[in-house]
């Protein structure tokens, strides 16, 4: 018999070796190399393991694309900005992965949907492997939903829970708090292993298709920002929810980013507060309640977040720098695009901004990925250097391109809406948008290009804004 080859594979990343090493030469983790037989995997060998000759496949159907269609049936949960994330509620079958930071909120917001769900006539089940089943108590007292008939236990072990969800009628919501603290005799390493979350995820997304439940495994993110070693749960769920927010306030926002049943773009608001999440429908009105509209840098960017518009307070602070390389910092927003504007600034409206240090923060811990965002960004680059406050009346939307030239952005008119709504008088925007004749009563100064701008904010015809004279241009 040929003698069979063997190789080691890491089972953090995927790379292979022909020898056994301690680090992983791609990904940088200990001890994760584990021998495997060339040819073992499907189609790789016609002998299979012990000499027996592998199972003979069957056929199975093709069929065309076109054709009847089960649509998903789905649970609502009746906690509208949870229903509004995930596409309209829970989908039987499926199984979602709530992350975020610890002390978000996550624990809150789960109780929440399942004593709301229950209440309805839904079987919930409760799985915490984090807390006691007092904590858990105390929580859903202090809550007000001690009473909702929602089924709790304080387990950890795969094979118990599920040994106990097979027991008595089926759930049609299980919750797993969370999946870090899961684990499996079949795997002999720690709990939060990646071997161990993998295989628990596995194992508990086998049986959401298997019995019709709805599977909510709950991911703490680590300080880098992944959910802790397992991204891999990411890629078996079929929709991963990221409860964020600024841990001092009390905001919360649930964003999907990814979602196979539904939208990635929609946002989920909450305010955390004395008696757990609130939902806030909204949003504007929070981002804007504490607005101090007097001081240069501060400019409102009538932005979208799925289908709701909402609008948030972009703020920059441009001071002079006493350092060799200027800081640039940046809350809410991408670096490299704040990176962006800067250069199209300088190169195109003439403003120096290489002694300065900028700082971009994003009012109320919100996240924005639009690129319509580009314009309220410099407009309080430029208020914030020249020391001009802008108008408080008044709301910024457009994208910039490197050419110094304002793009139209989609949703003009709800955007224009929103900001008519929340009391504002006044938007700069590019020329054209789509739907741009809305029936609002705001006057739009459309603006072709970023200089156009710079000029309206100084009040002047395109001046030179310049770091030796900052306040030069005030009008
Ligand atoms: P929790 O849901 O336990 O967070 P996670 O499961 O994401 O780790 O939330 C804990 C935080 O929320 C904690 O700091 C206290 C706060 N909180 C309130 O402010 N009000 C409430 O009603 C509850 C239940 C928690
Ligand atoms: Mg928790």
């Amino acid at each position: 018999m040929a003698k069979r080859s063997t190789h080691f594979v890491c089972q953090t990343c995927g790379a292979t070796a022909p020898k056994w090493t301690g680090k992983c030469e791609s990904c940088g983790a200990w001890n994760s190399y584990v021998e495997e037989t060339a040819g073992s995997g499907i189609g790789g060998a016609i002998i299979g393991q012990k000499g027996r000759p592998m199972r003979k496949g069957r056929v199975v159907p093709l069929v065309a694309l076109s054709g009847e269609i089960d649509q998903a049936p789905r649970v609502a949960t009746g906690i509208a900005e949870l229903d509004r994330v995930t596409g309209g509620g829970f989908v039987r079958g499926s199984a979602l992965l709530v992350g975020g930071d610890p002390g978000i909120g996550k624990s809150t917001l789960l109780i929440q949907a399942a004593a709301t769900l229950a209440r309805l006539g839904a079987r919930v089940v409760y799985v915490s492997g984090e807390e006691a089943v007092a904590q858990v108590r105390l929580r859903a007292e202090r809550l007000g939903l001690a009473d909702a008939p929602v089924a709790l236990a304080a387990e950890t072990s795969v094979e118990d829970i599920l040994t106990t969800l097979a027991d008595g009628p089926a759930p049609h919501l299980v919750i797993i708090d969370s999946i870090q603290t899961l684990w499996t005799e079949v795997v002999d390493s720690a709990p939060g292993t990646v071997a161990q979350v993998r295989t628990s995820a596995q194992a508990m997304i086998r049986y959401a298709k298997e019995s019709g439940a709805t599977v909510v495994l709950v991911g703490h993110v680590t300080k880098e920002g992944t959910i802790a070693g397992p991204r891999v749960v990411e890629h078996m769920v079929d929709a991963v929810l990221y409860f964020e927010g600024d841990g001092a306030r009390h905001f919360r926002v649930l964003r999907a980013v990814k979602n196979r049943f539904g939208p990635t773009d929609e946002i989920g608001v909450f305010e955390m507060t004395g008696r757990g999440l609130k939902e806030v429908p909204n949003p504007s009105e929070l981002f804007m309640g504490t607005r101090d509209a007097s001081s240069p840098g501060a400019a409102v960017f009538a932005g979208m977040e799925g289908t709701r518009p909402v609008l948030v307070e972009v703020q920059a602070l441009v001071a002079p720098s006493s350092l060799g390389t200027p800081r640039r910092a940046v809350v809410g927003w991408d670096g490299n695009r704040l990176s962006m504007i800067l250069a199209v600034l300088e190169a195109h409206c003439g403003i120096r901004f290489g002694q300065h240090d900028v700082y971009l923060n994003v009012a109320g811990g919100l996240r924005i990925q639009e690129p319509a965002a580009d314009l309220a960004v410099a407009a309080s680059l430029v208020s914030s250097l020249a020391g001009v406050a802008l108008g408080p009346d008044c709301v910024y939307f457009g994208e910039v391109s490197l050419s110094g030239a304002v793009r139209p952005v989609a949703h003009a008119a709800s955007r224009l809406k929103e900001a008519e709504k929340l009391g504002f008088s006044r938007a700069v925007a590019p020329k054209g948008g789509p739907g741009e004749d809305s029936l609002t009563a705001i006057r739009v100064g459309e603006v072709m290009e970023l200089a156009d701008l710079v000029a309206r904010i100084a009040g002047g015809s395109r001046p030179r804004v310049t770091a030796a004279e900052p306040r030069a241009v005030r009008a």
